[in-house]
């Protein structure tokens, strides 16, 4: 259980976003203090470990997009395709994506249930707030080279707000939802994704691999990251 005391929150006359911003701020921090987040922000970041985050990202979302587009006609979907914005951004930067890379599996979340469907909207339609703070550093301290590669992080070209408004409206006005089970389902996806970005704990802007499986096959970083991204 990551929420240790969201039972005893729950009783508590609280909007559904209200308990989701609460109990998932200390994960969020988390993952924010990862060491490949911090270097997205660092002033001598290189395209090089841009790209080893956007293959990470991809092995990441996805799986986690194909899961949620099994169920179309679900209400919660997420407002554009992640991945896609990931794919187009690693072309851009001139790296392929390797068919055989590792990919995230969710096997603890259950898909069809909309309260967790709200939970994981929540927590990347939110994402692309931040990521309009990350779009405008990277494009003041990479340059040029990344002008067209920051679709992910800005996925709704401008218009975030008016998608967040309307996610949050979603969440909120949308009957029958169960706030442990959203607010579970979103603790859960911060705290996979820390996990699956940290996997090399600080050495991550190494240019070292998305999976443990990868991992193994050598301890070499830079063997591991061509690997990744096939050079
Ligand atoms: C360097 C990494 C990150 C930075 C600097 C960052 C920064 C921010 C900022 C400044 C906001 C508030 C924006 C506003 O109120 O207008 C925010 C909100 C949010 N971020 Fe991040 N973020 C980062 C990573 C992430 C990641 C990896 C995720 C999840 C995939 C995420 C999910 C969210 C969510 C769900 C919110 C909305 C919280 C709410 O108001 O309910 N963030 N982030």
């Amino acid at each position: 259980m990551l929420v240790p005391s969201l039972h005893l929150a729950l009783s508590l006359p609280s909007g559904s976003i209200n308990l989701l911003r609460h109990h998932t701020r200390p994960a969020h921090d988390a993952i924010e203090a990862l060491p490949c987040m911090q270097r997205l922000m660092a002033p001598d970041y290189s395209i090089s470990e841009y790209g080893v985050l956007l293959q990470r990202l991809l092995g990441y979302l996805e799986p986690l997009e194909s899961l949620l587009t099994t169920a179309p006609k679900a209400q919660f979907q997420l407002g554009c395709s992640r991945s896609e914005c990931l794919r187009a951004d690693l072309s851009e930067i001139g790296l392929k994506v390797m068919p055989n890379a590792q990919r995230a599996s969710f096997s603890t979340l259950n898909f069809a249930d909309e309260s967790v469907r709200a939970g994981i909207c929540y927590v990347f339609e939110g994402s692309s707030l931040g990521g309009q703070v990350i779009r405008r550093t990277l494009l003041r301290n990479l340059g040029a080279p990344v002008a067209n590669a920051v679709n992910y992080f800005d996925c709704y070209h401008g218009n975030h707000g008016k998608v967040w408004r309307k996610t949050l409206n979603q969440i909120e006005q949308t009957p029958g939802l169960d706030p442990s089970k959203m607010v579970d389902a979103a603790a859960e996806i911060f705290g996979s994704l820390r996990v699956w970005l940290n996997v090399d704990g600080d050495s991550t802007h190494h240019g070292s691999p998305v999976s443990g499986s990868m991992q193994s096959q050598s301890r070499c970083p830079f063997a591991r990251f061509s690997n990744w991204i096939g050079l």
